[in-house]
């Protein structure tokens, strides 16, 4: 089932709402080191490891190919590249294409989020500001207040916008002209976003999880950038715990370096990651505490499901948007979890690898490389 359509279903009622704690950790919570939102830690390591030019950006072959061809092909006519809407996970690289696509267009980036721009001269000021053909990258799309929203409709139809000057009953606006701009929206909900402001992007681009392959890729690009030593089972040994998500990848990465430097001598093999990624308590396939409390409620308390989302989150004290978004699109996508109508189930293997047995007979844990299949 596709768990787009779910988004929509389960979400539409928080549009609006500020639903505030889904960025942040619970208080009495770590951060979670498999987690793939970003911490302030990520902000300095990603500064770091993000790839700037289109040559050291891995995967997503697909969106590539089409981007650099409406590139070339806006470069040619010396105009702005067309809206481009990503979506997708986070930590699969949302933030990173708009980087390239700034670059590879030659253009200034500017880079704002739904949540920050409260009021229409928020987004007025940004807007005048920008030069021909420069992307504004707008994080977290989907989190804009509709009055905001609704004054990027003739900016990115027309590049024009309304500026009220005189408030009151005598309140007027004026209409000013923009430079030409591309506007680069970024949301992990495409399912809470209205559809007007969907309609106006003509470049929509789903952002796939990677594969082990790509992730053996960034995981080795990633530590010659950092200049650690890494060895090719070293790589894959982290890949195939981050969940097929860069971010995870990188983080791991981080965490094995500093083990290797103070347990080993500096160099990351295969022995020297399982150790790190054990201290760590990530799993052979990714998975933290966290995940495994959440199967384990599923199955002991729910007797597997269907349970709602609500009733899910509440049992595990965690928020439901937070299970919506970061717990929930790892597990369906390694197919241990479905989103139904009647509410969350867990698969069979979910109960093969936590080793309980629905019908007594015992279960296998799979092997990590199952994942990736
Ligand atoms: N295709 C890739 N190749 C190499 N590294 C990547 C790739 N995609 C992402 N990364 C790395 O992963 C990190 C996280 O990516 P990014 O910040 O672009 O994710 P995002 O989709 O914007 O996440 P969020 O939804 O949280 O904003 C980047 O700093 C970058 O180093
Ligand atoms: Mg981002």
């Amino acid at each position: 089932m596709s768990s787009e359509r779910n988004d929509s279903l389960d979400s539409a009622d928080h549009r609006s709402g500020d639903h505030g704690s889904g960025d942040r950790e619970p208080l009495d919570r770590e951060p979670r080191v498999i987690g793939s939102r970003a911490s302030d830690e990520d902000a300095r390591l990603e500064k770091t490891l993000r790839p700037h030019c289109v040559a050291d950006f891995v995967g997503q072959e697909r969106i590539v190919e089409q981007l650099l061809l409406a590139i070339e092909a806006a470069r040619g006519r010396g105009e702005a590249l067309d809206h481009v809407l990503l979506y997708g996970p986070p930590g699969l690289g949302k933030t990173t294409l708009a980087h390239i696509i700034a670059h590879e267009m030659g253009v200034g980036l500017h880079m704002t989020a739904g949540p920050v721009l409260e009021r229409r001269g928020d987004l007025a000021g940004i807007l005048t500001n920008l030069e021909k053909g420069d992307v504004l990258f707008i994080d977290e799309i989907h989190r804009t207040n509709r009055i905001v929203e609704e004054c990027l409709y003739p900016a990115m139809e027309d590049f024009l916008i309304d500026i009220v000057v005189d408030q009151g009953a005598h309140g007027r606006s004026i209409q000013i002209p923009l430079q030409p701009f591309t506007l680069v929206g970024a949301t992990t909900r495409t399912g809470m976003l209205t559809s007007p402001l969907r309609d106006r992007f003509p470049i929509t681009h789903r952002l796939q999880f990677y594969s082990l392959e790509e992730m053996i890729r960034i995981v080795t690009r990633s530590a010659g950038v950092l200049g650690v030593e890494i060895d090719a089972e070293g790589a894959r040994e982290i890949a195939q715990r981050s969940r097929r998500t860069p971010r995870v990848g990188n983080r791991l990465l981080a965490r094995a370096r500093d083990y290797a430097q103070v347990r080993a001598d500096g160099a990351i093999t295969a022995e020297v990651a399982r150790a790190a990624m054990e201290m760590l308590q990530v799993d052979p396939l990714g998975l933290d505490d966290s995940d495994r409390l959440l199967l384990r409620t599923l199955i002991e308390m729910f007797d597997g499901g269907p349970v709602g989302l609500k009733s899910l989150s509440v049992a595990i004290s965690e928020d439901p948007e937070t299970v919506e978004e970061v717990f929930e699109p790892f597990l369906i996508q390694i197919g241990f979890l479905n989103r139904t109508s009647q509410g969350r189930v867990a698969t069979r293997r979910a109960w093969e690898h936590l080793g309980i047995a629905p019908s007594g007979a015992g279960g296998h844990a799979p092997q990590a490389g199952d994942l990736f299949e």
